[in-house]
């Protein structure tokens, strides 16, 4: 029996339809798994950045300490002399991505833990043997602006300034230039003050270290100090070094020392040495700064040393009147503003009462919005910080200090 056309063509038309079910449904599959292959791919890549991820974290936790030095010298063949955290001192190389400008002596450092090469510089600068002393460029205060201590400027100019610019003067008499001066008195009457300006008018290098602080902050690093600071003082002259509250680090020596005192009198010795190691006739001077100098050390005031000695006296009426006016100076005063009679009412003050007092005037000017400053103001301020109980109080919380 043969097929019929129509029934053949009929064959046809559903075989058609049946495959062309077929390539859709295949079709679909296909889709189904280019969207499962996309979906592992992209399962894939996060797998691998996972495990990317817990491999760096595994050779961060396992990469060995980095020490911290202090850079003590770079030597011309690129070498570096550090000393590190703990002490001793070491020649060691440095990474080729370190900024070479950047590394110098005082700078802070990390070290590779086995070769202890240099492998980055360290941003702060809390290490004691950058920060215990301070070199100052230029502290903007000026002679103009110490009340009162005209002759006492006279004076420090003569022993530190002359020395340094003009030392043809001292060898044509044929004297040794003294080589430091210690600065005495009372607290607040300008000391400090005067050191820094003596800094600011001259052009030497000027480093300050602050004798309290060596012994309180950097606690068994006083004598290296000691020894940095005139190596350091060495080596950008000319120099003043100054050495403020001096007692701290000077104080008498006693024989009942506790472990405390063997460490300040091993701070003092090195000072000593130093003072006595270097040429008189070089070019760095000593200034000192002490309200105590009952308690110094004897040895501080043999000759050669510290062989001039400025007393610093507490202000009197007109030196009061001319600090009240300089503190005052960018103020806005009232015409009634008279310092001489204002003088009259501080008996007893010294240069830092006077400048709370300026400053707690011109705030009651403030505090009611007035335009300028007027004598009342003052006097209040003076009742306010002079009388007796709130007096000693400033004093015994070193608020004005
Ligand atoms: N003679 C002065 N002329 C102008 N201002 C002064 C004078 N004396 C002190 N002052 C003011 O008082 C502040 C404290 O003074 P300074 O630090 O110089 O005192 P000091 O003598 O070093 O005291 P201490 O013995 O406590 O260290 C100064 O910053 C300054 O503003
Ligand atoms: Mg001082």
């Amino acid at each position: 029996m043969a097929m019929g056309n129509d029934d053949f063509s009929r064959y046809l038309m559903d075989r058609i339809r049946l495959l062309e079910e077929r390539n859709s449904l295949l079709l679909e599959q296909a889709n189904k798994i280019e969207i499962e292959k996309r979906f592992s791919e992209s399962q894939k890549l996060k797998f691998e950045r996972e495990l990317r991820q817990l491999k760096s974290e595994l050779e961060r936790l396992k990469t060995p300490p980095l020490v911290v030095g202090t850079v003590v010298d770079v030597l011309n063949n690129g070498r570096i002399v550090i000393r590190s955290s703990t002490g001793p001192q070491f020649v060691v190389g440095s990474s080729q991505f370190i900024n070479s400008p950047e590394l110098m002596a005082g700078v802070r450092v990390s070290l590779n833990y086995q070769s202890l090469a240099v492998v980055d510089i360290l941003p702060s600068s809390r290490d004691p043997f950058v920060n215990a002393m301070e070199v100052i460029d230029s502290p903007e205060i000026t002679y103009s602006e110490i009340g009162g201590l005209d002759e006492q400027i006279r004076e420090v100019r003569e022993t530190v300034e002359l020395p340094l610019t003009k030392p043809e003067i001292f060898q044509r008499i044929g004297i040794e230039p003294p080589k430091g001066v210690l600065l005495f008195g009372a607290p607040g009457t300008g000391k400090t003050l005067l050191a820094k300006a003596v800094a600011n008018e001259t052009k030497a290098t000027f480093i300050r270290i602050v004798g309290s602080e060596l012994v309180q902050k950097y606690i068994g690093e006083g004598a290296r100090i000691v020894r940095d600071l005139f190596k350091m003082a060495k080596e950008k002259a000319p120099t003043i070094i100054f050495i403020d509250e001096l007692d701290s680090i000077g104080a008498k020596r006693l024989d009942t020392a506790t472990s405390g005192d063997r460490e300040v009198q091993r701070t003092l010795m090195q000072l000593l040495s130093e003072m006595d190691g270097f040429n008189n006739r070089g070019n760095i001077r000593i200034i000192a700064a002490t309200n105590r100098p009952d308690i110094l050390d004897s040895a501080l005031l043999r000759p050669g040393r510290f062989d001039r000695f400025i007393m610093i006296p507490m202000p009197n009426k007109d030196a009061r009147a001319l600090i009240l006016k300089i503190h005052s100076r960018k103020m806005k005063l009232s015409d009634d503003v008279d310092f001489d009679k204002l003088s009259a009412l501080t008996d007893g003050a010294n240069g830092s009462d006077l400048k709370a007092i300026v400053m707690e005037a011109g705030m009651l000017a403030v505090r009611e919005e007035r335009y300028n400053i007027c004598i009342d103001d003052f006097q209040k301020a003076i009742k306010k910080l002079l009388t007796p109980t709130t007096k000693q109080n400033l004093h015994s919380e070193g608020m004005f200090a």
